[in-house]
């Protein structure tokens, strides 16, 4: 994984206790990389003979640029989390959308085709989301934030499902998914709901997704749990976004289990 602050992902965690779990003999390795060297750090892939790299910020526009082809999602998304050696050829590739999805089917059995969804938020991780569930039919995509061009802009990621929508709306919505860091430990508003949301705005039959995975209840999954709303927190995205890459970089079926105990073991020794 490269990444500014690569020393802090939880990917080695999650991608070694997978190597471990199925008896194979490879490694995976933080390297932190300073800003502005993202794509010389991709090119290295190839010098080096590694199969592949995690990327995370400030690198995802830059190693989108250095790879020789992007996947489908990638191209839209402009963005990179993860680069895939395939013969002579580095592919850029994004598991964040889909890995979101797996989270919602597979652990909580939620589908989001013809459900009406709201994501908070507006950067790299909503704009994957907002894509992810135009792709799987929802019904429609809205986007609030605090920065109008952007909104819109991630908003047009889900074409005439998506439009522009406020925090107010979290009442209509069948989905409602939190890509601010809002609530994260050391964010500075661990207190707080994204968009300044009101804590009784939910009910039973709705879904309160939290990209934030530390802590792993925050001031929004508690409002939403206590309205009789499903509330989902991040780490199964996390693990599933890291077994789409598993099984790109190594054609292996990822240890799903084992990937998310070693998740769930690192964030409760982290505090
Ligand atoms: N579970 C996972 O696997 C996973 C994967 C990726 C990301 N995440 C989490 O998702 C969150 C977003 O990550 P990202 O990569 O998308 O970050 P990002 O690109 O920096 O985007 C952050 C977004 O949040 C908005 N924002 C920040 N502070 C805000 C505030 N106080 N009030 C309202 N909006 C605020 C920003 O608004 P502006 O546009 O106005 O700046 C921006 O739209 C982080 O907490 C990250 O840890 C989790």
């Amino acid at each position: 994984v490269i990444g500014e602050l690569a020393r802090h992902s939880l990917s080695p965690v999650l991608h070694n206790a997978a190597f471990r779990s199925l008896g194979m003999d490879w490694v995976y390795l933080a390297f932190p990389v300073a800003p502005g060297d993202g794509g010389a750090a991709v090119a290295a892939v190839r010098v080096l003979g590694l199969e592949g790299l995690s990327v995370t910020m400030p690198h995802k526009g830059d190693a989108a640029r250095a790879v020789d082809r992007l996947s489908p999602v990638a191209g839209q998304l402009e963005a990179v989390n993860t680069v895939v050696r395939r013969g002579g050829d580095l592919v850029g590739e994004s598991t964040d959308g889909d890995g979101f999805l797996d989270a919602l089917r597979v652990d909580h059995g939620f589908d989001p085709a013809g459900r009406r969804c709201l994501v908070l938020g507006a950067g790299g991780a909503a704009r994957a989301v907002v894509l992810a569930l135009a792709g799987a039919g929802a019904a429609e995509v809205a986007v609030a934030g605090r920065t109008p061009d952007r909104v819109a802009a991630a908003a047009a990621l889900a074409g005439d499902r998506g439009r522009v929508g406020t925090a107010a709306g979290a009442a209509d919505a069948d989905l409602v998914v939190n890509a601010t860091p809002v609530g994260m430990d050391g964010s500075g508003q661990e207190d707080s709901l994204p968009l300044d949301l009101d804590p009784a705005v939910f009910g039973p039959g709705q879904v309160v997704a939290d990209l934030v995975y530390a802590p792993p209840v925050t001031p929004l999954l508690r409002a939403a749990r206590s309205c009789g709303a499903v509330a989902v927190n991040g780490v199964g995205m996390l693990v599933h976004q890291a077994a789409r890459q598993f099984r790109m970089w190594t054609g292996a079926e990822p240890p799903l289990e084992a990937m998310s105990a070693a998740a769930v073991a690192a964030l409760l020794a982290q505090g």
